[in-house]
């Protein structure tokens, strides 16, 4: 794995210290972080993403003791849910306390909190002491970066400084619990599973389909430029041959051997749930570079991690405006 030296450390810390951008690994995805307790900071990541002022931004910090100045209340759920599943790629939704700025959370009365694994960001997240407002890095509605060179392809030079921690171990966002309500709820599902939730704090109450104030519940998003199709296994050969024959440059992700018509782009797809979401997104980014106008996936099955690609699949798969 690569690893940033401590002196890039220091040098990163310092860049938010003094107000500056800095891109860094997670185990989820490379998020695009900010000194939290600066508002002109965070302004600034907003308008380098290209993000709605009133898409809140997730709070970074080092461990679960470093929450209480953010919260108004750590109800005993979270605090087991932190327990549990921090450092990791969950993040909390809980009410905010004074400290919390609007430009973080969009004018919400809640926070969302995370610990991350991933030994850059907690090194970062030590050396900077203070806590990192950080959406992931990429432009609003498009697919997130699980590599620096993704993280470069989006933003360019327009960053100070990208800490190269390789590839995201898991590839998907966080998991996102609701714990600012009457109960829990799964705002986002992801690596830490439903069912892994539900083992802490018992039932989850339903989703509600209609809250999109989570940027990642819009209905596209973690859209490439290719059109997605979601397509059932047995139907997959027949609908790609249909697009080519419509002159289409079409890319199918799928494990290797794959039979396809001619013409058709297999793009490398793991064949268990962990190695597909680990590769999802650069498989789409592929897709991209490889200027196909269509790719299709079959659905992962929904259970465990397969609930959080088909979501992803799913969105990025939604209507484009
Ligand atoms: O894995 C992750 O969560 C990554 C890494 C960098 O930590 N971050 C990430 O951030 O995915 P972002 O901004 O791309 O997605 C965060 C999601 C957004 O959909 C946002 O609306 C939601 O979290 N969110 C943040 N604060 C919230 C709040 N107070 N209430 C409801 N949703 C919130
Ligand atoms: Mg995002």
């Amino acid at each position: 794995m690569s690893a940033p030296t401590p002196a890039e450390i220091e040098r990163a810390a310092a860049i938010l210290r003094s107000g500056g951008l800095v891109a860094f690994p997670t185990e989820t995805v490379y998020g695009l972080g900010a000194d939290a307790d600066n508002e002109g900071a965070v302004r600034k990541v907003f308008s380098a993403k290209g993000r709605p002022a009133d898409h809140p931004v997730i709070v970074h910090v080092a461990d679960a003791s470093q929450i209480e100045s953010w919260v108004a209340m750590f109800p005993k759920t979270a605090r087991r849910l932190a327990e549990e599943f921090w450092p990791g790629p969950l993040t909390l939704i809980l009410p905010r306390s004074s400290r919390v700025m609007n430009v973080v959370t969009g004018g919400l009365n809640t926070v969302g909190l995370r610990v991350p694994s991933h030994p850059v960001a907690q090194a970062l997240l030590r050396e900077f002491g203070g806590a990192i407002a950080a959406p992931s890095a990429n432009r609003f509605g498009r697919v997130s970066a699980t590599s620096a060179d993704h993280v470069r392809a989006e933003f360019g030079d327009e960053l100070e400084m990208i800490l190269d921690g390789g590839a995201c171990e898991v590839g998907l966002e966080s998991t996102i619990v609701d714990c600012s309500g009457d109960g829990p709820a799964v705002l986002r599902p992801g690596a830490i599973t439903r069912e892994q939730v539900e083992a802490v704090c018992g039932p989850l109450l339903s989703e509600d389909t209609n809250l999109t104030r989570c940027s990642g519940r819009l209905e596209s998003h973690y859209a490439p430029r290719a059109l997605v199709e979601i397509v059932p296994a047995m139907d997959l050969s027949s609908r790609a041959a249909e697009l080519a024959r419509e002159g289409k440059k079409v890319a199918v992700l799928g494990g290797p051997n794959l039979p396809l018509p001619a013409g058709v782009a297999l793009i490398p797809w793991g064949i268990d749930h962990a190695s597909q979401a680990q590769s999802l997104y650069a498989a789409l980014r592929q897709v991209d570079d490889l200027g196909c106008e269509v790719v299709l996936a079959v659905p992962p099955d929904p259970s465990g991690l397969g609930a959080a690609l088909l979501d992803r699949l799913q969105k990025a798969a939604g209507p484009r405006s």
